[in-house]
Order: structure tokens, then sequence, then C-alpha cells
């Protein structure tokens, strides 16, 4: 069963519909939103060269997997009009983040369809394949948060009251150009009048779930909760969550899911208690070169996004505080890998799947060798 996002169910901030990411009208470069800012400051920074898009996904300016591959795309257009050859664009580019295979999806799909013009082409040609990039994925989350709200439909309908759902991390909006993954049947089922509520995971160390998730969701008038990353399970035990839905960075070929730190330990509980675990993506998440998520590479962040926090004080001031003892070690795996036998299913621009090689192959059957 599919939900319908109404015509005019664009995603909004401060009421007007906006994208995540834009380029401006004279192609001289490209408007983001700054989410180390968020949620204090919404503001929205122009990337006028190949290394400030570089610098904007290293240091998470932008993130999220899809929203990763759209700012490389655009990368890739910024380096070209500077001159910078492609080859040399991409290989700066890819080793910006490793994990989410976004990032060298689109950096494939762009050498693909500049590599074999002459250089005075390729300018024009990066421009327009880099919002082609961004137009489809609007267009695929759009189609996974369809199927998805039909299954947020099928538990309301066997529930009194909101169906409750967890997410953890910040895979909505901001983490894509529009809609998001996880949080794309979120929003089609609100727009279908469906009563819901989120249970937003802090998401420590950088608290994309408390920073992101909650400014979106408030941005768009989606009732949630933010929790403590602990709490989860105590409220799964308790009959407080009907269903997780998380985001992916990489999808292995057998429907193992690598996600934000702390996702498997959410599945774990999730799978305990007996609640439904699905996780969205749209087709380019997945990877078909991996046989299993053991292969998926794990970005080893800084340990100072362990040790310090931001936040606000009353006075409005935004500050950087240290948490731990001075000198303190501190280890900061970004991601973690979900087994696939913990997942209830795949919710895909093609429709909800078994996580498993055959559940992928029958809604992509082009990819059997
Ligand atoms: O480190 P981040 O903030 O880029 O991690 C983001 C996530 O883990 C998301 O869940 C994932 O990219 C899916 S986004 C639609």
């Amino acid at each position: 069963m599919m939900e319908r996002f109404p015509d005019n169910s664009r995603m909004n901030v401060h009421g007007h519909p906006t994208r995540t990411i834009a380029p401006l009208p004279d192609l001289s470069g490209v408007s983001i939103i700054d989410q180390t800012r968020l949620p204090f400051h919404y503001e929205r920074v122009t990337l006028h060269a190949l290394a400030d898009a570089a610098e904007a996904i290293s240091v998470m300016r932008v993130r999220g997997a899809p929203l990763i591959g759209a700012t490389a795309a655009y990368g890739v257009a910024l380096a070209l009009n500077e001159g910078i050859e492609l080859d040399r664009a991409c290989t700066l580019l890819a080793a910006t983040r490793p994990t989410a295979v976004n990032l060298a999806w689109a950096l494939a799909r762009m050498k693909s369809a500049l590599a074999h013009l002459k250089t005075s082409e390729q300018r024009g040609a990066a421009w327009a394949e880099a919002a082609a990039i961004c137009d489809e994925d609007v267009a695929l989350n759009r189609a996974l948060g369809e199927h998805g709200a039909g299954l947020i439909r099928v538990i309301a309908e066997m529930k009194p009251g909101p169906v409750n759902i967890l997410t953890h991390c910040n895979a909505g909006w901001l983490a894509a150009v529009d809609w998001g993954t996880a949080i794309a049947p979120i929003y089609a089922a609100h727009a279908a009048g469906i009563p819901l509520h989120v249970w937003v995971d802090e998401t420590r160390p950088r608290n994309q779930g408390a920073s992101l998730t909650a400014w979106e969701l408030k941005q768009h008038g989606v009732p949630y909760t933010v929790i403590a990353d602990n709490a989860g399970g105590h409220l799964m035990q308790r009959g407080q969550v009907d269903l997780c839905i998380v985001g992916t960075d990489r999808t292995a070929a057998n429907g193992d899911v690598a996600n934000k730190i702390g996702t498997y330990l959410k599945a774990l509980a999730a799978h305990d208690n007996g609640v439904p675990f699905y996780v969205a993506l749209p087709g380019p998440t997945i990877d078909w070169t991996l046989d299993s998520g053991a292969a998926i590479p794990i970005e080893e962040r800084r340990g100072d996004e362990v040790s310090h926090v931001f936040g606000e004080t009353e006075a409005g001031e935004v500050l950087r505080v240290r948490l731990t003892p001075e000198g303190s070690a501190c280890a900061n795996p970004a991601f973690d890998v979900t087994p696939a036998r913990l997942v209830s299913g795949l919710i895909t621009e093609r429709g909800i799947c078994p996580a498993s090689r055959a559940g992928l192959l029958g809604l992509y059957p082009e990819r059997h060798s």
C-alpha cells in the first residue's frame, strides 16, 4: 500500500518550500545550509570553489548520504569553473568521507557523463548533471516516503492513538536534497493525516538527532520528543515504540546496513522486543559490489567530537564545552553495521523488500549478474 504526498506538501523552512542545496542562478556557486550552525542559527552559505565543497563535506556543513553525493556532484561543477581537471577533482572529493557510498556513486556518475566530452563542453554538462542528480534524489525520496507511509498506515489502523516511531541520527530533509530517507515516510504519513509521534535519539557524539532531526520536525510541525541515546531500549520494553525507521550510508548486496554509530544497538533492542525495525534508502545507497557489511569502510572521526559539545547559553551565546577530564583519550567510530537478520525490511523507491540479496534483487532485477 502507498500513501500519496499531497501536491502542496513540500518541505518548509520558516514557511517557505526549500531545498537543502541549490546552484546560484549564474552558476558561479552553490548555496547550502551550514548544518554545523543548527539548531541555533539557520544560515545559508555559498560554495564558490572545489575546496569549499570538499571542506563542507569533511567538516559536515553538509552531511547525510544523499546530500554528500549531491554536494560532491556540484563540487565537480565548481572545479570545472576553476579550470581544474575532472579526475583531480573527483580524487579530492572522494577522499572527504569514506562510508556513504552515495559519494563514490555521484562521482562515478559525473565522470561517466563528462569524461568523453571536450573540455569546453564539460563545464555546462557538469552543472546539468549535478542538477539531474538532485532532481532524481527528490523523486526517489518522495517515492520511498510514499511506500514507507503505507507501513505507518497499517500500524495506525491496528492501534488507538498516534504511531510512535523511533529514529536515529538525521536521515531527514537535511540529509538529502528534499524529504530525506527515514523521515520521508513520516512526512508522507503526517501529510496524509495519520496521527504519529517521533522519538528522536539525540545521537551522540555530534547530536544530529537533537540538533537536526528535532529542528526539521519542528519546522514541519511533526510531533516529536528528543530522548537520550540510551532511552530507546527502555521505551521499547514498555511498548512505547511501534516502529523504528533509520537511514543508511551504505547497504551491502546482502541487506546489511551501515548507519550512524548506535544504530546497531537500537536494532538489537528492537529485535529483543519484537518492534519492527525498517531501513529507508534510495537505490544509489546500495553498494552492489559488497557481499556483506563487514567490508564497509567505517569512518573514524576526531576524538574531540566525543570530548566536546556545542550548546547555547540562556543568553543566546553558542559555546563549545569540554565534557571529559582534559587529555582523555577518546575514540570516535562514526558508523556501525546492522546485520540484515535484525532488519525487518528495506524501504526503497521501488517498494519494501526483505533485507536480503533475494529481496533487493526482487526490486532491482537489472542487478542480476
Ligand atoms: O555523519 P552523518 O551525519 O553524515 O551521518 C548520517 C547518517 O548516518 C544518516 O542516517 C544516513 O546518511 C542516511 S541519510 C538519508
